[in-house]
């Protein structure tokens, strides 16, 4: 049974820590299935990681809804939240409930993920007033990359800090049921969790979030060069990749793959289903 909106608000009432990983295609989707991670975030980050972007900004609202069927349909578990793409929400509320309408109708997600703050209000009360599930997006927010100049750590100066814990409470009374901080100090992280009753689920933004959320690609080690301190690597599997390529192209240069039980011979059957052993 896939887990709901309510059953991740409760978790943080009974003080149990929510998890949540991005993902984008079949193959990942089903591992995070088996794994019972409490969410998956199909994320505009699928700009840099599947397409090789530069940044999220090119990603479109129909390549969030393909890779969002495919995530939802490989999935039984977990509840599925969609990024909203960069201008599939910032022109006007009725655009932007009709573009979360398309995402919910058209691929089975339980919720949508949009970025900002005060600016956000108004779009955000038009969502969820039409009972779609909004998670906010505060602190590093990747879509004003060309206003931020690099990704770096936001809230620093306490004013700035202070404004985004007002900012918090204001998305939290427009409804969203809980909101991704990214890239923040971990005092104001815990100021943020304590000051809302949703759950804050963090990035880059220390151990006293309600929840945690990390890119699949960065935290299976896809990219050596990819390494921010925030990021704790479970594996490098970038290196088992290349050597087991390397392994693939060896055997098939000197002969030694495909061996005799790889291979088929005409004696077989002529129905033999060739995917199963
Ligand atoms: O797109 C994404 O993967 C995200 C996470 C980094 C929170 O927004």
């Amino acid at each position: 049974m896939r887990l709901t909106v309510p059953k991740i608000i409760k978790k943080k009432r009974k003080k149990e820590k929510i998890t949540m990983i991005t993902s984008y295609d079949a193959a990942f989707a089903k591992l995070v299935d088996k794994s019972e991670i409490d969410m998956i975030l199909v994320g505009d980050s699928l700009g840099m990681v599947i397409q090789g972007k530069e940044n999220t900004l090119s990603v479109t609202l129909d390549e969030m809804i393909y890779h969002t069927k495919i995530v939802v349909n490989n999935t039984t578990y977990p509840l599925i939240v969609a990024d909203m793409p960069f201008m599939s929400y910032q022109i006007s509320p009725e655009d932007a409930l009709k573009n979360a309408g398309r995402i919910i109708k058209e691929t089975g997600a339980q919720a949508i993920k949009l970025e900002g703050g005060f600016n956000m209000i108004d779009t955000i009360k038009k969502i969820t007033s039409s009972s779609i599930p909004v998670m906010g997006h505060l602190g590093l927010l990747p879509q004003s990359i060309n206003q931020l100049g690099r990704y770096k750590l936001q809230g620093k100066r306490s004013s700035k800090a202070q404004k985004m814990i007002d900012a918090a409470i204001a998305l939290e009374e427009a409804g969203v049921f809980s909101i991704a901080l990214e890239a923040i100090p971990s005092e104001l992280a815990q100021k943020i969790t304590d000051a809302v009753s949703i759950p804050t689920i963090g990035i880059g933004a220390g151990n006293s979030t309600d929840g945690q959320v990390l890119v699949i690609y960065d935290m299976l080690g896809m990219d050596s060069d990819f390494n921010p301190s925030f990021l704790k690597k479970y594996l490098n599997l970038d290196e088992l990749i290349v050597n087991a390529l390397k392994n693939y192209k060896t055997d098939v240069e000197n002969s030694s793959f495909p061996a005799e039980e790889h291979s088929f011979h005409k004696e077989y059957k002529k129905d033999l289903n060739i995917y199963s052993s």
